[in-house]
């Protein structure tokens, strides 16, 4: 009997374990740790079924190397970083992951805003060098301050469960609205210009798509109540980069806690920069990085939100699920 080629791309040792007890001898696996990309595109020409997270860039030139593939199944909600369009073409279907960590990325939401809000980061750095002094690290109670959700799916609706524990306001926007869970949650749904006027702290939790490209932006940035704190674990095109350097610049935002940032598939390769032909798009994204990386009121995680232990283990069994269904012809969680 044939045996089904499976690539499994961006897996750590322990997944690779993980994943290697969950299939039996009739797939033929095999993972790398990098991952897919226009270089090693080759490598899928004879996969039936690739699994990529997110940082494999599946684009059109690279779904042209493959051959037999059947379904792409992602280790991820979010599945921008796959031409769909172009898979569709080809007769690929694309699977996801929608549901393994909406309490993960809605409790990380909160050590952003919670570390932004009491300075914990200040005052870690100041306590490593024996310095317990108070002055600067007055912090702000979250108690009765206006939380504003732009997105309220799995994740955002978490996140507002999570502010109502703190006594927190909440306002919504989203185009989506569940009236059914205004009344279970007590928030309300506004416009956009009204969440961005009336918060005191934004966070996002939207896809990343056509109609959220630079969502907030040059021309609705001064909306913004000043000194609000903007939370992004959503995608960083969401936001003009433009307008979140104008914003943390002008006192707009008082305060800025990323997960997800522009140029973030870039830090992977900055080592090898200096020997690269490397774009001045490239370089003037790696600066405004490092412009943020040195302002004491930004925090920036490595795109870590969904990472608990708990949250990867769902995210395999997903991806198991989807893939043993999409070959016994069952329902999976199909994108397309
Ligand atoms: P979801 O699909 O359950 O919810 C998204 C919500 O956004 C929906 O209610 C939708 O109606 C709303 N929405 C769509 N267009 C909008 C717009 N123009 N303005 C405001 N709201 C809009 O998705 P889920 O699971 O809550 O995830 C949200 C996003 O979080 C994902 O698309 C992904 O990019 C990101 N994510 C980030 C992770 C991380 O590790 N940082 C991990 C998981 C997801």
């Amino acid at each position: 009997m044939a045996l089904t080629p499976i690539i499994f791309f961006e897996t750590t040792d322990k997944e690779k374990r993980y994943l290697k007890k969950k299939f039996d001898k009739s797939f033929e696996l095999t993972f790398y740790p990098g991952e897919l990309n226009e270089v090693n595109s080759n490598s899928i020409s004879g996969a039936v079924i690739i699994s990529p997270f997110i940082y494999s860039e599946i684009n059109a030139k690279v779904l042209e190397k493959a051959k037999k593939l059947k379904l792409i199944a992602t280790r991820s909600t979010g599945f921008n970083h796959i031409d769909v369009k172009k898979a569709q073409s080809k007769n690929i279907s694309v699977a996801n992951v929608p549901y393994y960590g909406e309490n993960t990325v809605a409790e990380h939401t909160f050590a952003l805003i919670l570390a932004l809000s009491r300075n914990i980061h200040k005052a870690y750095v100041r306590t490593t060098r024996n310095d317990f002094a108070l002055n600067g690290l007055q912090g702000f109670d979250l108690k009765g301050k206006t939380l504003g959700v732009i997105g309220a799916g799995s994740i955002g609706v978490h996140v507002i469960k999570i502010a109502k524990g703190f006594g927190m306001k909440v306002i919504t926007h989203d185009p989506k609205p569940n009236h059914i869970l205004t009344e279970l949650l007590d928030f309300q749904y506004v416009s956009l210009e009204e969440l961005l006027k009336n918060s005191d702290i934004i966070t996002m939790h939207c896809p990343y798509n056509q109609y959220t490209h630079h969502l907030i932006n040059m021309g609705n940035i001064n909306l913004v109540k000043k000194n609000a704190l903007f939370i992004n674990t959503a995608r960083s095109g969401v936001i003009e980069p433009q307008a979140l350097y104008y914003a943390i610049d002008n006192n707009i935002f008082g305060g800025a806690g990323l997960d997800v940032f522009e140029g973030e598939d870039l830090l992977k390769e900055e080592n090898q920069m200096l020997t690269k032909n490397v774009s001045v798009e490239h370089l003037e994204v790696l600066l405004r990085r490092n412009i943020l990386l040195r302002r004491e009121n930004v925090i920036i995680t490595p795109h870590m939100a969904f990472d608990s232990a708990e949250a990867v283990e769902r995210i395999m069994d997903t991806t198991v699920e989807n893939i043993k269904s999409f070959l016994a012809g069952k329902n999976y969680h199909k994108v397309i």
